[in-house]
């Protein structure tokens, strides 16, 4: 029996409400629990990096036969479960042998609540046209941009942004609802396990610091720019919040579009 457990070589397993996630690596089998401590990701479907079991979800990792965590932070640790082979069978112990320990970790900034401080409209442009910034060239929908933005804050005084996509370096959305509900985070979890990832001053701007939001996009084959829709797609995790915590970040704005 044990053999048969022995590939793949890191599996989940379940016995009434306890998940485990087991793993076969050097001739020996570990146990521990397949319940990460970040938001929850099933560690017996994700991989190894030596002996450490990777979090499929966002990459936190745990000794395959401790528990521990990654050098570090070995004191974020989850439960580990004892084995024996015994006649060819293996046998767990549902009684784990150590505790879950969950570490505080430093919040990402983006993470503090949303709170609007006194002071004057803050206007936030967003530029999504793609050109080439090295030869560019003239933007109908870039130029309208720079007038509102100007309009805004020298007959308006209104504080102002501006915020160019094509200048930023940002990942595409990976997708990570459709793994599961909780693996799309608030912030993203690109931001929070990328820092070169630099979607977050978006974010900033349009959750916690701008009340008017001016988009422009270029139209070709009638269809928003490319920047446009790769950006909309990174706002997943705002609007997921809304069914996944029943929260709210984006209210009591303005938004338009050029
Ligand atoms: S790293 Fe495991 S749930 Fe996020």
């Amino acid at each position: 029996m044990a053999g048969r457990l022995k590939d793949p070589p890191l599996r989940e397993i379940a016995i009434g409400h306890t998940t485990i996630a087991l793993s076969y690596k050097d001739g020996k089998f570990g146990a521990i629990s397949n319940i990460c401590n970040h938001v929850g990701g099933p560690l017996g479907r994700g991989r190894f990096d030596g002996d450490y079991v990777v979090c499929p979800w966002h990459n936190w990792k745990f000794h395959r036969m401790t528990g521990f965590g990654e050098p570090g932070f070995e004191d974020d640790r989850v439960p580990q479960y004892e084995l024996k082979i015994e006649n060819g069978n293996l046998y767990i112990n549902f009684q784990p042998v150590t505790e879950r320990n969950k570490l505080q970790h430093a919040p990402h900034r983006l993470s503090r609540p949303v709170k609007r401080e006194e002071g004057p409209i803050r206007v936030v442009g967003i530029s999504t046209t793609a050109t080439d910034s090295k030869n560019p060239r003239y933007s109908t929908s870039d130029k309208l941009l720079e007038i509102a933005i100007e309009h805004a804050r020298t007959v308006l005084g209104a504080q102002t942004i501006l915020i160019r996509l094509n200048d930023l370096k940002f990942r595409n959305c990976e997708g990570y609802y459709s793994k599961a509900a909780r693996a799309c985070t608030w912030p993203c979890s690109i931001t929070q396990m990328d820092k070169t990832d630099e979607l977050d001053r978006v974010y900033e701007a349009l959750v916690h610091w701008g009340d008017v939001i001016i988009v422009s996009t270029q139209i070709r084959w009638g269809a928003a720019s490319s920047l446009y829709y790769k950006m909309a797609e990174r706002m997943n995790c705002i609007q997921n919040q809304i069914t996944i915590s029943d929260r709210v970040l984006i209210q009591n704005k303005v938004a338009s579009f050029i």
